[in-house]
């Protein structure tokens, strides 16, 4: 037995089974052996009355929540430019930003400050943007590692349509500096994994699409891009690929649309029928991120639509497209984006509920690390026990009311303990 991931945490414990079953259990056991949940109980089974104690009680605890989709390197500037639209943004914000960390002292100052407020924050998983720079990159993935969070890394692939300041040579070229990215952290790492990152179909050449497709098969990577965000956006890309049936098969002419390989497509905000179809078929997960698609004026994704269909769906802050970590906060605005797209469109798809927010926050999105994000028997044991004194209340409340009123009021950091596979980080 390993100590340092063997414990029983006890307290009010919540968690998802599916997308419209949370469960509660007050005064209840969390019990974790070897990283892994053996499952909660109402009270501690004989077998486990060896097993060291934390007692929480009172304190709300729930799985670890994962991040689907942020840039790491924009952290330093959320909340500026907000007035823009995507495009826009991307050229008078996140590019000249971006372009700094060419400089690796600028790289270790800014990816410091977002790896100690990310690790503080309620979230155990990520999977992050880095930038097309390599020290950079390696810079963030130590950091990274050190936290003990659990996280895919993507040296950004980008040789089109952006400023000569941050943009490689040619497809070739930023194909070569991947393999090289690949080749120098292989095997450094224990807790964070590369992930293929084209930025989006406008940034990426064809022949770089065509050697991402070769070394997804020779290194057997996931992916993560961009899909449908913005009406600008589409447009370019129809033009920039005419032979495209719809933006996700631009993607798919290179075979980089999911299928055998994890794949993350972020936003998904303007869907046509037959793209929603392609990512049903293909098993691409939806990165929804409703408070970037609000500051960008992007839209409001049809999320129910997704989670009736039974698509992999979770959530992400995009930072900075997003201004917040917290996860918890994007359950609350998705549920809010999806309430406010209910009324104003008419077009008879309902709300999203907490439960299924919750669940796209936590299950939903662990989903791509495997069994995460819930705390069924045989679930990797990330959890987080959360500070609730800051919000003090004078009326007794179910410990399903407590989580609710999380989701909408609690801070970035509002975690008093935070496990990853049932080690403790703080
Ligand atoms: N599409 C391509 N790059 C980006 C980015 O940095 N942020 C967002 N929100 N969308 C993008
Ligand atoms: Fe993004």
């Amino acid at each position: 037995m390993n100590q340092e991931n063997t414990r029983i945490l006890k307290g009010d414990i919540c968690y998802s089974i599916d997308k419209n079953t949370l469960i509660t259990v007050e005064d209840g056991y969390l019990v974790c052996e070897n990283g892994t949940s053996s499952g909660v109980f109402p009270r501690l089974p004989e077998m486990y009355a060896g097993l060291p104690v934390e007692d929480y009680s009172g304190k709300l605890i729930t799985p670890g929540l994962t991040d689907l989709h942020m840039h790491a390197p924009q952290y330093a500037f959320r909340g500026f430019k907000m007035d823009l639209e995507l495009l826009d943004w991307l050229n008078s914000s996140a590019f000249p930003e971006e372009a700094r960390y060419e400089d690796p002292d600028y790289a270790r100052d800014a990816y410091s400050i977002f790896v100690q407020d990310l690790k503080k924050s309620v979230n155990t998983r990520a999977c992050l943007f880095a930038t097309l720079h390599l020290p950079a990159t390696r810079i963030l993935m130590d950091l990274l590692e050190e936290s003990g969070m659990e996280t895919f890394v993507g040296k950004v692939n980008m040789d089109r349509n952006c400023p000569d300041y941050l943009r490689e040579t040619d497809g070739d070229a930023s194909a070569d500096a991947t393999i090289a990215w690949l080749e120098e952290t292989a095997g450094a790492y224990s807790h964070v994994r590369p992930i293929l990152t084209p930025r989006f179909i406008p940034a990426c050449s064809d022949r770089l699409m065509e050697r991402l497709a070769d070394i997804q098969r020779a290194w057997h990577l996931p992916l993560q891009s961009h899909l449908s965000e913005n009406p600008e956006e589409i447009a370019w890309v129809q033009e920039l690929a005419p032979q495209s049936r719809f933006y996700g098969d631009a993607y798919d002419r290179f075979g980089l649309f999911g299928g055998e390989v994890p794949t993350i497509m972020a936003h998904c905000v303007h869907c046509p029928p037959e793209e929603v179809e392609l990512m049903k078929e293909r098993g691409v997960y939806i990165a929804h991120c409703p408070q970037s698609n609000a500051n960008l004026t992007s839209g409001a994704a049809p999320v129910r639509r997704f989670l009736d269909q039974d698509m992999r769906v979770g959530l992400g802050s995009d930072i900075a497209g997003g201004t917040v970590l917290s996860i918890f906060r994007a359950m609350a605005e998705a549920i809010q984006t999806s309430k406010l797209r209910a009324r104003l469109t008419g077009d008879g798809l309902k709300p999203i509920t907490m439960e299924e927010a919750f669940f796209m926050g936590t299950k939903g999105g662990g989903s791509f690390f495997g069994k995460v994000g819930s705390f069924e028997e045989g679930y990797e044991a990330d959890a987080i026990v959360l500070d609730e004194s800051r919000i003090p209340h004078p009326q007794k409340l179910t410990v399903k009311e407590r989580l609710e009123r999380f989701l909408y009021l609690s801070g970035d950091d509002w975690v008093l303990h935070k496990y990853v596979k049932g080690r403790r980080l703080f």
